[in-house]
C-alpha cells in the first residue's frame, strides 16, 4: 500500500507539472486530490486496517497529500505569473504616433536656402564663417577702403548704433566686414563663405527690405584671377538655380574690389534682377588685413539671399518673406 501511495504521489506530481493552463491545473488538482481521487479512495479504506497499519499508511497518505498540495500551489504561482505576463503582453498599447511629415512646420525659406548654399560651397572646398551683426566702422567701412566722408558710404544707407564716444558702431550694411575679420584671424589661402543678416535704412519695396540677408564669399590664394571668380559664381548659380537661367556680369564700382562687377539674372518675364556684387579684392583691403598684395590675390562676392531665394521660388515680392500668412508658408 505504501508503494501504491508513492506511485500515486509520483504520478500526481507529474500530472500537476504537466498542466499548461490554470484550467488544466484545476482538473489535475481534482483528479489527484479530489473526493474521487485514488488517494482519497485509499483514505476511505483506512478503516479496514489494523491500528498500526492505519498509523503508518495514514502518515504516508498525509505526506503524499501535502507534497501534492505543495506541487499544486507552486504550479499555480508559476501559471498565474506567466498568465499575467501574457495578458500584459497582449494588452500592451503602442502610445507612439507617426506624425504627418509637414504637420510640425518647417524651416523658414531663408534658413533652408542658407543650409543649401552652405552645402554647395562646402562641396567646393569652402569653410563657413560668421561675424557680428553689430559692427564697428573699421570693419564695415574704413578697412574696406571706404574712407570717412567718402561718397561711396552713401551707397549703403546705414543704421547707426548710438553708443556715444569715439567709436562709430553700425548695424552691418553687408557681410563684407567678415572678409576683414577672416584676414585678421587666418593666414591665406582662404576659401570661405559667410551667410548672414544685414541691415539698411531704406524704404521697403518688392526688391528691397531693411533687414535682409547676404552670402559673402572670399577667396585668397596665389594666382587667383577674375576667371576663378566668374567660374565660381557660374557653378554655384547653376547648382542652386538649376539650368535655364540667363545671367550676366556687368562692370560696377565697389571701393573694396578692383575691378568690380555686378551679377544679374534674367527672370521668366525677361526683366533682369541684380543678385550681387563681386570683384578682385583691392590691394588696400589685402594690406589692411595684413596680407601682401604682391604675393597673394583674391576675389570676393556678396549676393542677396532674399533675392536668390525668391527668384528661384517665383515669389514676386521680397516682403512676402516676412508674411505670417499660412497659405503662403505652406507653399514653401
Ligand atoms: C554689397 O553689399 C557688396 N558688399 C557686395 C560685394 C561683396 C561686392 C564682395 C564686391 C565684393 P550691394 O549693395 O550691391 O553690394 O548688395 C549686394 C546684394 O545684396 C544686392 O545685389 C542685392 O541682391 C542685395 N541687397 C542689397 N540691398 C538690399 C535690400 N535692401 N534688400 C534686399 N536685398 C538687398
Amino acid at each position: 500500500m505504501i508503494d501504491e501511495i508513492q506511485r500515486l504521489e509520483t504520478d500526481g506530481v507529474a500530472r500537476i507539472g504537466a498542466a499548461a493552463t490554470l484550467d488544466d491545473l484545476v482538473a489535475a488538482d481534482r483528479d489527484v486530490l479530489g473526493k474521487k481521487s485514488a488517494l482519497n479512495g485509499l483514505k476511505r479504506g483506512l478503516g479496514g486496517l489494523s491500528e498500526d497499519e492505519r498509523r503508518t499508511v495514514g502518515a504516508a497518505l498525509n505526506a503524499a497529500q501535502q507534497a501534492l498540495r505543495a506541487a499544486v500551489a507552486a504550479k499555480r504561482d508559476e501559471l498565474t505569473a506567466s498568465t499575467r505576463l501574457a495578458e500584459a503582453e497582449a494588452e500592451r498599447l503602442d502610445l507612439t504616433e507617426v506624425r504627418a511629415d509637414r504637420d510640425a512646420g518647417h524651416l523658414a525659406l531663408i534658413t533652408q536656402v542658407i543650409e543649401e548654399l552652405e552645402d554647395i560651397f562646402v562641396g567646393m572646398g569652402f569653410i563657413v564663417a560668421e561675424g557680428p551683426e553689430v559692427e564697428d566702422d573699421w570693419h564695415n567701412f574704413t578697412a574696406l577702403n571706404f574712407p570717412r566722408h567718402h561718397p561711396a558710404r552713401d551707397l549703403q544707407d546705414t543704421f547707426f548704433v548710438g553708443l556715444g564716444g569715439e567709436r562709430e558702431v553700425v548695424m552691418r550694411t553687408h557681410t563684407s566686414p567678415v572678409q576683414m575679420r577672416l584676414m585678421e584671424s587666418q593666414e591665406p589661402p582662404i576659401y570661405a563663405v559667410v551667410p548672414g543678416r544685414t541691415y539698411r535704412n531704406e524704404a521697403t519695396d518688392a526688391t528691397h527690405l531693411a533687414v535682409f540677408h547676404q552670402i559673402e564669399a572670399l577667396v585668397i590664394d596665389r594666382g587667383i584671377t577674375f576667371g576663378h571668380l566668374a567660374g565660381t559664381i557660374d557653378r554655384f548659380i547653376k547648382v542652386f538655380m538649376g539650368p535655364g537661367y540667363a545671367t550676366r556680369l556687368r562692370p560696377a564700382y565697389f571701393p573694396f574690389t578692383e575691378p568690380s562687377a555686378e551679377f544679374d539674372v534674367q527672370r521668366p518675364d525677361g526683366t533682369w534682377l541684380e543678385l550681387g556684387g563681386c570683384g578682385m579684392v583691392h590691394p588696400n583691403v589685402l594690406r589692411n588685413g595684413g596680407i601682401d598684395p604682391e604675393a597673394w590675390s583674391g576675389f570676393a562676392f556678396g549676393f542677396g539671399l532674399d533675392r536668390l531665394a525668391t527668384t528661384r521660388q517665383g515669389i514676386p515680392d521680397l516682403r512676402e518673406l516676412t508674411s505670417p500668412d499660412i497659405r503662403f508658408l505652406q507653399q514653401i
